[in-house]
């Protein structure tokens, strides 16, 4: 019973020894002065009352409790007076001027709020004694309070990323005597011509944070402070210039400042020498500037610098400092980049910096070859060597102490990887990038040892093997893998993994065989065209929850029916191309649950019935394809109503029948229409016209592109982006066309059994480039409008019924090189000009009518009379038709788009040569890439041409 007691006796001891005073206060021991004072509860709860507080972050503070025991609020041990006080991120509202009384603030803290651009309210000045304040990212409006001044105690003040009106002066800031730390960042100081001056005045200030601030150039120095001492200066992101005195102030007066980040600005020339004689420099920071030539030796003396990054500038030189750094007895640069400049010559023996973590000397112009010592780096975790001319072998020796290497980057180099059979590497790689590296021929052994990766990359590099010989990993948190243009072959493993977020898959390009496993499927870019896959997609039908927002199985050898449920749980579906496969059956009628898809590429395969109607829910589609298929039916009325964007539309070569639709000329995008070869009939509708993409001749962009953002680890988005393309035959071989898909604007009706006049609206589409219209039954005349059509480079109207003489405008269109008239019943006279001279008798051949040259047919005085001199109303002023005696009233002409049809190709450089299109291929050889692509060339055109 007594040790019980005691036992009672001595807790009882201890709680009173451990309790707080605001605790003992509570139980009514304490000191009665402590704890919570009325006044400053009731200010607080005036405070709380003012602030939309959704996430409840103040709901401690209730009438009931002693206020110092309130979360984010702080009271004074000695006196009980609320001394700090946080309401971070708290939400909106407004500052309730009760805080006035919280007289004994040190500690203010209102940042991350939304204060709705409201001003600062200027009792914050009257907080004699406060210290830190933070009223950085609140939404403050306005004009800045000079009260501010007053503070004389302030030692941390952030006034960073508000609203305020651009100050016209910061005098305020130089009464702060003991101010240490300043974040102005994103406040626009292009009016404050003294800000240095002003910041200079400071005597304590240690750091400061500037950046983004639109800072004007300094063109005078500020009195040197001798007391200036500076530990940290960010004015990054202004446009400071080197004309500026900025640089020489720091050189004459900080030279003990530790970390000085000058990103974004505009300062040029040569990197000045005096940087390093700034001995305590730990920090550099002078990414994104106009720095030139070569990094000053002298840096290699820098011993105390940490950090060296000077990315995006235009340096060239070689990399001299670091032949120079051997005086450190011990450098400490950490983290080194270089990226995106020219720097020359080869890589440099690095292990004077055995402390690098972080080497970044991506797409510079380094060559030769990389030193085996890069893999005494023990510390490296980064390394960063792409786009450059390095070359050589890379062997087990160049990672041999590499054992925390994590980001491996060697693409687009010229290397060759040459590892021992069974090297087991030290590392484990999150992201490896060795696309255009010679990896191959078999697959690099060592890559099976890697199991955390999230980024792969093994593009283009010469890996000609299969896939049972090797076990190709695929890690939960994959987000990215791309093993595209190999000649891998063998049938990819069925396994059975969840991936955390749905990764980007590319397997295009190889050779790869047999079914596609249904774990690919949960991906959310998946990119397996080009390969030998085959038999049917049933594995895609059981994925449920489908992430996959871009799937392109084109080009393989997959075959039967698509089950009519398959797509039901792919809602997210924006591309789907499964064309150049031997598909059957009916198109599945999920496909109605696509109501994201913007391309649908069905085209080459043999699926047959009509279009089910379910098509109509698609209604985002810009990219449609189904030529070459066995469809039938009507052109669905719906095409052209339910489909308002699209861009692409694609029947050719299936069994379509009846008339088109009018409703097709809703599709005001639309560039590519091609009902060729079907068993289409009645007459062309008269309001193509309407299709205002045709009638203008720009276009809009040269790809049909979609791009689409997706999650594929925590903290990394990516941005995927997909264009359209189509094959085309050319000299009896398929040519993909993609780069400047969106520059097409063609025609083709082609192959029908189209009856009626070609109506005369169709001169209206000036930006059409190619008009197919050949093999029909059509009639009348070609009108001479015809050149109104002034972007024409194909015109086939042959094997129809079409008479009349030809129009001498057809001369007019300048870039007309491909011209089909033959097997018509047109007659008279073909007309004459060094353009029209140029085409070759089988343009004419089988209108028992005409004649002329290139025609062996001469013409009688009669023949020239007999040309119809009708309706001129539709005449344009000025042609000279008239003149030369061709008068044609409605040339109408029909629409064709002639380029799948084989005018259309790609073809060598060789055509450039060609003077008649020299202004086209100017034009395409603006792009980048500069494809050699030439549009509507037909072989014996550019036979002759050459000949010439
Ligand atoms: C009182 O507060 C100060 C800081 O505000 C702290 O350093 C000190 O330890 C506290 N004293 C007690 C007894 O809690
Ligand atoms: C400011 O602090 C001093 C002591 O540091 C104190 O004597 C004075 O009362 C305080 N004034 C206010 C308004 O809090
Ligand atoms: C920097 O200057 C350029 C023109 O030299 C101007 O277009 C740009 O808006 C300026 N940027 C800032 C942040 O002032
Ligand atoms: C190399 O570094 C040393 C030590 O910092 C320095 O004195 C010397 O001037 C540098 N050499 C060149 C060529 O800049
Ligand atoms: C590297 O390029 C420079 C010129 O840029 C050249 O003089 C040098 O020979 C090249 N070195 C190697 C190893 O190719």
């Amino acid at each position: 019973m007594g040790g019980t007691s005691l036992q009672f006796l001595l807790t009882l001891v201890l709680l009173f020894l451990c309790m707080k005073p605001t605790t003992a206060n509570y139980l009514g021991l304490a000191d009665t002065h402590l704890g919570c004072k009325e006044h400053e509860r009731q200010a607080l709860l005036k405070i709380k009352q003012d602030l939309i507080d959704d996430d409840r972050h103040l709901s401690s503070w209730s009438s009931d409790q002693d206020c110092c025991t309130w979360s984010r609020v702080t009271c004074s041990n000695q006196t009980g007076h609320v001394i700090m006080l946080n309401l971070q991120g708290v939400g909106s509202g407004k500052l309730n001027p009760s805080l006035i009384e919280l007289k004994y603030l040190t500690d203010l803290d209102v940042s991350y709020n939304d204060f709705h651009q409201s001003q600062i309210p200027e009792f914050i000045a009257s907080f004699s004694n406060v210290t830190s304040l933070d009223l950085s990212g609140a939404n403050f409006g306005r004009n800045i309070p000079f009260q501010l001044g007053n503070l004389s105690n302030l030692q941390y003040l952030n006034l960073g990323g508000n609203n305020f009106n651009k100050p016209e002066n910061i005098e305020w800031l130089s009464l702060l005597s003991s101010l240490e730390i300043l974040y102005m960042d994103d406040i626009n100081l292009s009016k404050v011509n003294n800000w240095l001056h002003v910041v200079n005045k400071l005597p304590y200030l240690t750091y400061v944070h500037l950046d983004s601030c639109n800072l004007p150039n300094i063109f005078s120095v500020p009195l040197v402070n001798s007391s200036t001492s500076l530990d940290v200066l960010d004015l990054s992101s202004n446009n400071l210039t080197s004309s500026s005195s900025v640089l020489e102030w720091l050189f004459n007066s900080n030279t003990s400042v530790v970390e000085l980040y000058l990103f974004e600005n505009q300062f040029q020339g040569l990197i000045p020498i005096a940087f390093s004689k700034i001995n305590t420099l730990a920090e550099l920071g002078l990414d994104s500037n106009e720095f030139e030539g070569e990094i000053p030796k002298a840096f290699g003396g820098m011993c105390n610098l940490k950090t060296l990054s000077l990315p995006l500038n235009h340096l060239s030189g070689q990399l001299g400092f670091i032949h120079n750094s051997t005086h450190c007895a011990n450098h400490s640069l950490e983290f080194l980049d270089l990226g995106q400049n020219q720097i020359m010559g080869s890589l440099p023996d690095l292990t004077t910096f055995p402390s690098l973590t972080f080497l970044d000397l991506s797409q510079n112009r380094l060559n030769g070859t990389i030193p085996e010592s890069l893999g005494k780096l023990s510390n490296l975790e980064s390394l960063y060597l792409q786009g450059n001319s390095l070359e050589g072998v890379i062997s087990d020796a160049h990672f041999s102490k590499l054992t925390k290497l994590k980001h491996l980057y060697l693409s687009n180099n010229l290397l060759n990887f040459n590892f021992s059979s069974d090297w087991v590497p030290p590392f484990q790689l999150n992201e490896i990038n060795l696309r255009f590296c010679q990896l191959g021929p078999r697959f690099p052994k060592w890559l099976q040892t890697q199991k955390n990766y999230y980024w792969l990359d093994i593009s283009n590099s010469a890996i000609s093997d299969s896939l049972s010989n090797f076990n190709l990993v695929f890690p939960p948190q994959l987000g990215y893998m791309n093993l595209s243009y190999n000649q891998i072959s063998g049938q990819i493993p069925n396994l059975s993994l969840e991936f955390t977020f749905p990764p980007i898959v590319d397997l295009s390009s190889n050779k790869l065989e047999g079914r596609i496993p249904q774990f690919l499927f949960e991906s959310g870019y998946l990119d397996l065209s080009k390969n030998l896959l085959s038999g049917p997609i049933s594995s895609l039908c059981e994925v449920q929850n489908g992430k996959l927002n871009i799937l392109d199985l084109s080009n393989n050898q997959l075959s039967r029916p698509i089950p009519d449920s398959c797509l039901m749980h792919f809602e997210g579906l924006l591309i789907l191309n499964l064309a150049n496969n031997h598909f059957h059956g009916k198109i599945p009628s999920s496909v109605g649950f696509l109501h994201e898809i913007v391309t649908l590429d069905l085209g080459n395969n043999n699926f047959s019935g009509k279009l089910p109607s379910s098509l109509k829910n698609c209604t985002k589609l810009v990219f449609f394809n189904l030529k070459q298929n066995d469809l039938s039916g009507q052109i669905p009325m719906w095409l052209g109503i339910s489909h308002p964007n699209l861009v692409v539309l694609i029947l050719r070569s299936n069994h379509f029948y009846g008339a088109i639709p009018t409703h097709i000329c809703h599709l005001a995008h639309l560039q590519i229409l091609d009902l060729a070869l079907n068993q289409i009939s009645g007459s062309m509708p008269k309001c193509l016209n309407n299709l205002t993409a045709l009638t203008q001749k720009v276009s809009p962009n040269a790809t049909i592109s979609h791009s689409h953002e997706t999650q594929v680890s925590d903290n990394t988005l990516f941005d995927m982006s997909y264009d359209d393309r189509m094959f085309f035959m050319w000299k009896g071989k398929e040519h993909e066309y993609k780069n400047i898909l969106g520059l097409l604007k063609s025609i083709d009706l082609s192959s029908n059994n189209l009856t009626g006049r070609i109506p005369r609206e169709i001169v209206e589409l000036v930006g059409l480039v190619s008009l197919n219209l050949s093999r029909n039954r059509l009639t009348g005349q070609i009108t001479s409008e015809i050149d109104m059509l002034q972007s024409l480079d194909a015109l086939d109207l042959s094997q129809n019924q079409l008479s009349g003489g030809i129009p001498s405008s057809l001369s007019h269109i300048d870039r007309l090189s491909v011209l089909d008239l033959s097997n018509n019943n047109f007659s008279g006279k073909i007309p004459t000009s060094p353009h029209l001279d140029t085409f070759k008798a089988t343009s004419y051949e089988g209108n028992p009518n005409l004649c002329g040259v290139p025609l062996p047919k001469k013409c009688s005085g009669e023949e020239i009379a007999q040309n119809p001199a009708m309706n001129r109303s539709r005449e344009h002023a000025g042609r000279q038709d008239e003149k030369e005696g061709l008068i044609s009233i409605g040339f109408y002409v029909s629409v064709a788009l002639g380029f799948i049809a084989g005018f259309w190709g790609v073809v060598g450089t060789l055509v450039l040569n060609m003077s008649l299109r020299v202004a086209f291929f100017r034009f395409l050889n603006n792009f980048k890439d500069r494809l050699y692509v030439a549009i509507s060339v037909n072989l014996a055109r550019v036979q002759r041409q050459l000949q010439n």
